[in-house]
């Protein structure tokens, strides 16, 4: 049995595991249709019982594994007590099925169902997660659409979803960032990460001497496939084996470095999307973001931790990858200096392995970030959602995002419905990454560029959850 063959049947997911790996014909792949349920779970954090949300399939398996040149035929049922809808991060639906509420599609009420279908052909580290607040109740799981051509690769895969946690209710971390029904003086900031409590938050970047902001919120944890380092998952691997990690940002506050220490690696995919190879062992992954790291494991037996390091702070989550005989040693949930804020270096020195065709930009749209602490209000163009005004393009237009954050803290920023290259970093021109969520670190300035191939209006918005719901999205509209 290959590493492939014996990481599908350990998966036991039910479609990807009956789907024969080859598939290539996409209208053949009718009646295959996976069935996801949103619903209700418990997770064990730190010896108490959590109740988060999930996605799950019938045999138990969170998330998808499909095949790009199949058709993406799923059918979500919401089994939880309150309406809900899923977006697929990554997948380049018609705008219909897109899966932001109202955009166009209203939310599901509970018990409801609905049919998606639409060909799958961007192969890729993907993932889905609702886009509301209940992103923060875990109801996040990955959608990984594998390459056919990379089928007979002898290399073992792993999938892992990151994400930050709190025992507290998304709309109470929301309410403790909008001061909305917090008593005023001296009300409860535990939790919060406001006055001081940043582990790195003091920056040069002088604006009117504001500091620079990293985290907001305090979590209870932060999870690698809804484990802490107390009880990190391990990965049996082969010594001497090759192993393709496909690591998937979902915090929603949270940025992250991925440390996978003596066992190096290269990145060879960014938001699904390849890159040519950058060899290295601490790679940066913002909320929304995914990374796909190739390395080799040593020829001795052993066990290794990958990382992910909490930027700004010392707390880290991860996992581990061990040879079967290996003793698995204990990784502290926090390391002993706070690692750095993220900064655009890695992204900078990205290549896109298939760039865009050299064109001029037949349109720009300057994209300026704005807002600050005081009153958490977050804006693109001067406006918060609601106010905002529709960044208008054409169908067959090559189109420019500049984008430029005017505030202190970083925002990765996501465009859905299409995957845009990385084409200027603080105002050099690259052929960077193609990708769909980008960092924009304080008083930065990068430019993306796509063409406009996918009709619709599009939502633009910032993947820190909180500053998308106090205002910082705005829509990309086609017009004829
Ligand atoms: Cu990952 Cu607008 O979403
Ligand atoms: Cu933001």
């Amino acid at each position: 049995m290959s590493r492939r063959q014996f990481l599908a049947s350990a998966a036991a997911c039910g479609l990807a595991s009956a789907v024969p790996p080859l598939i290539v014909s996409s209208a053949s792949a009718a009646g295959s249709r996976s069935l996801l349920r949103a619903e209700t779970r418990i997770l064990d954090i730190g010896g108490r019982a959590a109740t988060v949300l999930g996605l799950v399939q019938p045999g138990g398996a969170q998330g998808l594994s499909l095949t790009a040149g199949q058709d993406f035929q799923v059918r979500l049922e919401n089994a939880l007590d309150a309406p809900t809808l899923i977006h697929w991060h990554g997948l380049i639906p018609p705008f219909g099925q897109d899966g932001v509420p109202d955009l166009p599609q209203p939310l599901l009420k509970p018990g409801e169902g609905f049919d998606y279908a639409f060909p799958l052909d961007t192969p890729g580290t993907h993932w889905m997660h609702a886009h509301t607040l209940q992103e923060q109740q875990l109801l996040a799981a990955p959608l990984i659409v594998s390459d056919p051509e990379e089928a007979g690769l002898d290399e073992q895969e792993i999938v892992v979803l990151l994400h930050d946690f709190s025992f507290k209710a998304p709309e109470e971390l929301l309410a403790g960032l909008t001061g909305t029904s917090a008593p005023m003086p001296g009300h409860d900031m535990s939790g919060m990460g406001a006055n001081g409590g940043h582990g790195a938050s003091s920056g040069g970047h002088g604006s009117g001497g504001m500091a620079m902001d990293i985290n907001d919120i305090e979590y209870d944890a932060y999870l690698a496939n809804d484990r802490t380092l107390d009880d990190p998952e391990v990965f049996r691997v082969e010594a001497n084996g090759s192993v393709r990690l496909r690591l998937i940002n979902g915090a929603t506050a949270t940025a992250f470095w991925i440390d996978t220490g003596s066992l190096g690696g290269e990145a060879i995919a960014v938001d699904g999307n390849a890159v040519a190879p950058v060899r290295g062992s601490r790679f940066p992954l913002g909320m929304g973001q995914r990374l796909d790291i190739r390395l080799r494991v040593p020829k001795e037996e052993g066990a290794w931790p990958v990382l992910a390091l909490r930027e700004g702070a010392v707390q880290q989550t991860g996992f581990l990858l061990a040879t079967r005989q290996a003793a698995v040693r204990r990784v502290a949930p926090t390391g002993e200096a706070a690692a750095a804020p993220l900064d655009l270096s890695f992204e900078a020195g990205l290549r896109a392995a298939a760039p865009l065709p050299d064109r001029r930009a037949d349109r720009n749209h300057p994209v300026l970030l704005g807002g600050n602490m005081e009153g958490y209000v977050w804006t693109i163009n001067g406006k918060a959602w609601g106010e905002h005004q529709a960044l208008q393009i054409r169908e067959g237009e090559r189109v420019e995002l500049v984008m430029r954050n005017a505030s202190m803290m970083a925002h990765p920023m996501h465009l859905h419905g299409h995957h845009f290259q990385v084409v200027a970093v603080n105002g050099r021109r690259i052929g960077g990454a193609r990708r769909d969520t980008v960092w924009l670190p304080p008083q930065a300035e990068v430019t993306v560029a796509f063409d406009a191939s996918n009709p619709g209006t599009w939502a633009f918005h910032c993947h820190q959850l909180y500053h998308m719901a106090t205002g910082m999205m705005i829509v990309v509209e086609y017009v004829s």
